[in-house]
């Protein structure tokens, strides 16, 4: 039986970290007896982490593991980075907390730093707002789509995932993530080009104009024409990293702008270089966004969000100021401020291309080998690999994908799943993972897809 709160409360004030505040298995006890479900953990014998340091975390027995999946594509420059702690601390010792409606320093410096690097992707990027999370962020955009077309109307994609708050799960594309409630009204979801389940024999140029008929067509017959904004991730991250066609976004566009509407790139995941040799990962697409969300990486685990957008549309909030309690804090700018810096000083971006280049050359490789492995997609540090239980049927292997995660623990290496049926393997490591732990990552997916 888990102790009472009061119990394990009596015990913080000795000052004993939390691992040693418990008795061995409480922590589990704890969560599954006063926590509403949660996705995970992930494994059959659950993991308890105590510890990380760069690419790598330490259970509470200090046994090591290479973290391939870095807090769900959330560590950019690597946990704990000494500077970045430091940083924080400074700011923490200073200033904790001061709420959006003073003036500090460190926000002004961080928008200006963000926007400098958002409008490689846009130049008329200019404006931003600092929120909590993805969730919130997407949230926002929606409002100031809303506001500066006068429509309701968003179209999303089908396997998108965008946040767990009511418009963010109203764009999000998955049963397991939906529930039987109304949403707010106005989505529609179109086809994703997902060129791996397309129709058989069809080739994937065939599909992707396919996809492209079906987004048109979307917006021709359940939208009244005009759409406020269309809503997507440049690679989908929790729906099995479905990586668009070079030709698929840039078509999409012209539809969009047609219909009035806005382009929101989702960049919770696939922001702050994660996808290489860009800030963003909508720069491989080539399309405009008009208005950026982020999260993420952009704290390496401190909780942030971002929207960056232009000042027209921006202006189209004025008169309604937008509210954020600790959104832009002095804390989790300083934060986000020294993640620039780290992947500035220590080269990351540069580190992300190569290493992701070996990485998905690497997974190219076990694609062609494995019996288990269907296809390898990403770019960068946003890999997958999707299994299948026969490569003619492409029956999704989600109990294999399930098993080998467990096998790759046993291997001292971490990675995520996902995937409207849970079988894509999800590879997204702190951006400063080497060409040495991608060798390990390699070697141990091969030996776990060959003991299934
Ligand atoms: C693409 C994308 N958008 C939005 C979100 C929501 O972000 P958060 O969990 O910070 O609210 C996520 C989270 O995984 C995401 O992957």
């Amino acid at each position: 039986m888990a102790r009472t709160q009061s119990q394990a409360g009596m015990r913080v004030k000795n000052g004993a970290t939390p691992a040693a505040m418990l008795k061995d298995g409480e922590a589990l006890e704890l969560r599954e007896r006063y926590v509403m479900p949660l996705p995970g953990p992930m494994y059959s014998t659950p993991l308890e982490l105590a510890r990380g340091q760069g690419q790598f975390v330490y259970d509470k027995d200090g046994v090591k593991y290479l973290d391939a999946f870095a807090g769900v594509a959330t560590i950019s420059i690597g946990h704990c980075h000494p500077y970045f702690v430091e940083k924080i601390h400074e700011q923490m010792k200073e200033f904790f907390h001061t709420s959006p409606i003073y003036v500090h320093p460190q926000l002004g410096r961080y928008a200006m730093r963000l926007i400098e690097r958002v409008r490689s992707a846009n130049p008329e990027l200019e404006m931003c707002f600092f929120t909590n999370s993805g969730a919130e962020a997407n949230e926002l955009a929606a409002m100031l789509a809303k506001n500066y077309t006068g429509s309701h109307e968003f179209v999303a994609l089908r396997h998108a995932y965008h946040g767990r708050t009511l418009m963010a799960a109203a764009l999000t594309g998955q049963a397991a993530w939906r529930h039987s409630m109304p949403y707010p009204f106005g989505v529609v979801h179109a086809m994703a080009n997902y060129t791996y389940r397309r129709p058989r024999g069809m080739t994937a140029q065939d599909f992707t104009a396919f996809c492209v008929q079906d987004f048109k067509n979307q917006i021709e017959t359940s939208t009244s024409g005009r759409i406020a904004a269309f809503y997507a991730e440049p690679i989908n991250g929790v729906g099995g990293v479905i990586t668009p066609e070079p030709t698929y976004f840039p078509a999409v566009y012209e539809i969009v702008k047609r219909a009035g509407g806005l382009w929101v790139s989702d960049e919770v995941q696939t922001g702050v270089y994660r996808t290489g040799g860009s800030f963003l990962g909508i720069e491989k697409w080539g399309v405009k966004p008009d208005i950026v969300t982020m999260a993420k990486g952009l704290g390496n685990g401190y909780p942030i969000g971002a929207v960056v957008t232009t000042r027209k549309i921006a202006d189209a909030m004025k008169g309604k100021p937008h509210f954020n309690t600790f959104g832009g804090s002095p804390v989790q700018m300083a934060a986000a401020n020294a993640v620039l810096d780290v992947l500035e000083m220590e080269k990351i971006p540069d580190n992300v291309t190569a290493v992701g280049a070996k990485l998905f050359k690497g997974l190219k490789e076990i694609e062609s080998r494995s019996r288990w492995a269907g296809e390898a997609r990403g770019r960068g540090l946003m890999l997958g690999l999707e299994l299948v239980k026969d490569k003619e049927t492409k029956e999704p292997a989600a109990q294999e994908a399930s098993r080998v995660l467990d096998l790759m623990k046993d291997r001292k290496v971490l990675i995520g799943r996902g995937g409207l049926y849970g079988n894509v393997l999800r590879i997204k490591p702190p951006l400063c993972f080497t060409s040495k732990d991608a060798d390990v990552l390699v070697e141990a997916l091969d030996d776990s897809l060959k003991r299934l």
